[in-house]
């Protein structure tokens, strides 16, 4: 693990109704240019612990820290000013806008950040760069996740969240969207991403932990939790499922 911690989360509980928590004190790290991955079936509280880092749904007890600066219950204004991008799994774009309005919506707080972060962001994204007038509501699932995280890295942030950006994608869509999120990476960004897709997330991360009813259950480095039997058999029944089915073929 990198020795600069950028991000955490300790013991976090957190839920939208009063008295029912789904976080049920949620502990993880990302390091300083590391590439995390929390992995779980539907409903294991992925996109709560998201929400809760970002603020968007009510922490009842533990904290979180940005290089151990306290940000716990921060709004998505402070915390966007103070270093953390987000993209959610859905609605991430503006679809009446086009890409470019959109990177400029990125850096609505600090106007004069774009022309600053324009070049290194279209670096990352080379398609982009022909398409800037293009409306983002014309462009397909894959695109468009791509111009949210570049929205999102318009700010520079010190860590990107990204919630299930393969979901709802064709299978190379998919793969390209995980090229993208490890090249983003690569280019020195830490990365907390959320996927239901447990074998193609652990494949690009460093680390992952297996979130299991709002508990980091299993944590541990991306290939060896991948191979971990218990892990397999408890939580990845898909990834099971693939493996046994690739044995076979
Ligand atoms: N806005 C909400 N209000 C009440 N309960 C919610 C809300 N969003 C999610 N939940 C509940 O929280 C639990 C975890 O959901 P979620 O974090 O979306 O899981 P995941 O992203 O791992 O699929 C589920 O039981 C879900 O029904
Ligand atoms: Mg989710």
């Amino acid at each position: 693990m990198a020795d600069e911690i950028v991000l955490r989360t300790d013991a976090l509980h957190a839920g939208y109704l009063p008295g029912i928590n789904i976080l049920n004190g949620c502990t993880v790290e990302v390091g300083k240019g590391e590439l995390v991955g929390i992995i779980g079936p539907n409903g294991a509280g992925k996109s709560t612990l998201l929400k809760a880092i970002f603020g968007q749904v009510n922490i009842r007890s533990g904290s979180v820290t940005l290089r151990g600066e306290d940000i716990t219950g921060l709004g998505a204004d402070k915390l966007v000013t103070k270093g953390v991008g987000f993209v959610p799994q859905t609605n991430n774009v503006f679809p009446s806008l086009t890409i470019q309005e959109n990177l400029e919506m990125g850096v609505f707080q600090r106007p004069k950040l774009y022309d600053q972060r324009i070049d290194e962001v279209l670096g990352l994204f080379p398609e982009m760069k022909k398409r800037l007038k293009q409306r983002a509501g014309s462009l397909s699932g894959g695109e468009r996740q791509m111009v949210a995280m570049s929205r999102a890295l318009m700010m520079d942030p010190s860590v990107l969240l990204l919630d299930e950006p393969s979901a709802g994608l064709s299978p190379v869509r998919q793969d390209e969207t995980f090229l993208n999120v490890a090249r983003v990476n690569r280019a020195g960004v830490s990365v907390l991403i959320v996927e239901q897709n447990a074998r193609r997330a652990l494949q690009i991360c460093h680390r992952g932990y297996v979130l299991d009813q709002g508990r980091d259950a299993y944590t541990g480095r991306g290939r060896e939790l991948m191979n971990d039997p218990k892990v397999i058999e408890l939580y990845l029944g898909t990834l099971a499922a693939d493996q046994e089915a690739a044995r076979k073929s």
